[in-house]
């Protein structure tokens, strides 16, 4: 096995985000969610020994694997174990002021979806944990706490919006009633009472009814928009001109909001849009890569 392809994690829109980075070698590239570093050693074979490629993960199991995977290639290479909403400060701390292509490849990698310890499958039994960093010390509260202590309302309300989920009332009820009987402590008990509380003739084939739901409780415990909202903002502030912002997004709630971020930005007259539409996969991408068919590939250039 090649240093190539270490992880079983494969990078979405490899082809686009090459493209659109457009390197010629000496630049300064961020990838702010570098994880096992599938796009980040494509980038790095591309930059030259004057380039330099800065690499940001909240987890710093995922910043190891990139460390051994980059280690051979030419720029110079910092690693940060940090969150991208503070990309600013990460990036200034280094003694860089501006940088010239940044990638957010939002989300999680099939790595950390796929073990059961960090509770983001219903596929797989786990802990209700679901936080971004395994450091769950940070957090104020986890998935358990959630599911385990929140009252009705609040459940229903972070299932519509954040998993616009349109029987979030009653999964909310239902959660509510199965903990009566004890705490609800597994990903698999969980997905289990949320399937049953979705009426059979509106689950579809091959949707989990509980992918919604477990949407909506990662995106609280990480309070993910937010975080984007900010992550963006602060990685356009340290763009040279010229230099471009390329998001990777996997639902709707997410492009929405780099949506509107770029729109934002290009009708202030402070950047320019380079994509129109969202960038999505070719059919033969989606074949080889079931991540890839949700995946909405955004970019603005500073101007
Ligand atoms: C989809 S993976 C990136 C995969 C990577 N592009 C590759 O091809 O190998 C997303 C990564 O972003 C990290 N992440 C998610 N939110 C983050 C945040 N707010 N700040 C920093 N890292 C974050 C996750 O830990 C995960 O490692």
């Amino acid at each position: 096995m090649s240093k190539g392809d270490t992880s079983k994690h494969i990078p979405v829109l490899l082809d686009e985000v090459l493209k659109y980075m457009d390197l010629k070698g000496g630049e300064c590239v961020v990838d702010g969610t570098i994880n096992g570093g599938g796009h980040s050693y494509e980038i790095a074979r591309q930059l030259s020994g004057e380039g330099t490629l800065i690499g940001i993960d909240v987890d710093a199991s995922a910043l190891a694997i990139s460390r051994e995977r980059l280690s051979e290639l030419p720029p110079k290479v910092i690693l940060i174990n940090g969150n991208f909403r503070e990309m600013e400060r990460l990036v200034r701390e280094q003694g860089i002021e501006r940088v010239d292509r940044i990638l957010l490849d939002l989300g999680w990698s099939s790595n950390q979806f796929e073990n059961p310890e960090r509770g983001f499958s219903f596929l797989h039994d786990g802990p209700l944990s679901m936080t971004l960093s395994p450091n769950v010390e940070e957090y104020p509260f986890t998935a358990w706490n959630i599911v385990n202590e929140w009252g009705e309302d609040s459940l229903t309300e972070i299932i519509r919006s954040y998993g616009e989920e349109r029987f979030a009332r009653r999964i909310a009820r239902a959660i509510v009633r199965a903990r009566e009987k004890g705490g609800i402590e597994r990903t698999r008990e969980l997905a289990h009472i949320i399937a049953e509380a979705v009426p059979k003739r509106f689950q579809k084939k091959g949707i989990h009814p509980a992918t919604r739901t477990f949407q909506a409780i990662r995106i609280a415990v990480n309070d993910e928009l937010t975080v984007l909202r900010e992550g963006l903002e602060s990685a356009f502030s340290i763009l040279n001109p010229g230099g471009r912002l390329l998001v990777i997004s996997f639902h709707s709630l997410e492009d929405r909001i780099v949506k509107h971020f770029m729109r934002k930005h290009a009708s202030q007259g402070e950047g320019i849009l380079l994509t129109k539409k969202p960038i999505r996969a070719s059919e033969e991408e989606k074949e080889q890569n079931h991540r890839s068919r949700s995946a909405l590939l955004r970019i603005i250039e500073q101007n």
